[in-house]
């Protein structure tokens, strides 16, 4: 079994540290990266997704990019070639046993995932983020480092919240919105919106 971890930048490499002290069976691992900048990176593999396909026994997958419209692109072309996406939670992550992680997510070390929320496909929560009781995270959202995500809130599909945002309980934030990093999100961010601010206010 190989694990594509798609993306050799920071995040990817992230994600790889993850992997790695995972308990789980080892996987290989190999990067895919469409502008590779070096052959290999901390000691895996570099390929460009042309020679993907030319691999064999090669099944599973995950997008480690932070942008949530470069990840559905790249999650949709190696869903495609027959990859299977892999899940990736850092056993140093506190996740709760009533929470559901869709396929393609990747938990960071120190993400806290709480009780009866659900994490849809390809999901990134970032270290030291917190994600509330009863909160949904819609597909190819992106939670970055130390943002603070309330119970029962939902964050629509591909929307980002900035590192150490912060969004009250119950709050909805619509599709494809971006929330700055640092902002206070005390009402509802309507789809493809960017608020920023305390208390955050659409720029
Ligand atoms: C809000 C955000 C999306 C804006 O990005 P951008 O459009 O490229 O913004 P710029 O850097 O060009 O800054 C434009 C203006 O917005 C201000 N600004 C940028 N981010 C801001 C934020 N989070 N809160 C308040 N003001 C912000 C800048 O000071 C600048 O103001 P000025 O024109 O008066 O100097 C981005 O700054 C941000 O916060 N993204 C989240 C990123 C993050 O959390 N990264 C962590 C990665 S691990």
């Amino acid at each position: 079994m190989t694990l594509h971890i798609v993306g050799a930048g920071g995040f990817g490499r992230e994600t790889l540290d993850a992997v790695r002290r995972s308990a789980a069976p080892q996987h290989d691992v190999i990067f895919v990266d469409e502008h590779p900048r070096a052959a290999r990176v901390d000691g895996c593999e570099v390929l460009e997704p042309g020679r993907v396909d030319r691999e064999g026994n090669q099944h599973e997958f995950v997008v480690a990019i932070a942008d949530p419209l470069a990840r559905r692109r790249l999650a949709e072309l190696f869903t495609h070639r027959g990859l299977r996406p892999a899940t990736v939670v850092d056993p140093r992550a506190v996740v709760s046993g009533g929470a559901r992680i869709g396929p393609g997510c990747v938990l960071l070390g120190q993400a806290f995932v709480s009780t009866g929320t659900v994490l849809g496909a390809h999901v990134h929560v970032n270290y030291h983020a917190s994600i509330g009781h009863d909160t949904v995270l819609e597909d190819f959202v992106t939670i970055l480092p130390g943002a603070n995500i309330a119970g029962s809130v939902t964050v629509a599909a591909g929307s980002t919240v900035g590192s150490n945002a912060a969004v009250l309980q119950g709050r909805r934030i619509g599709p494809a919105a971006t929330v700055g990093a640092a902002a206070l999100v005390t009402r509802d961010v309507s789809g493809g919106q960017l608020v920023v601010g305390v208390p955050a206010r659409p720029r």
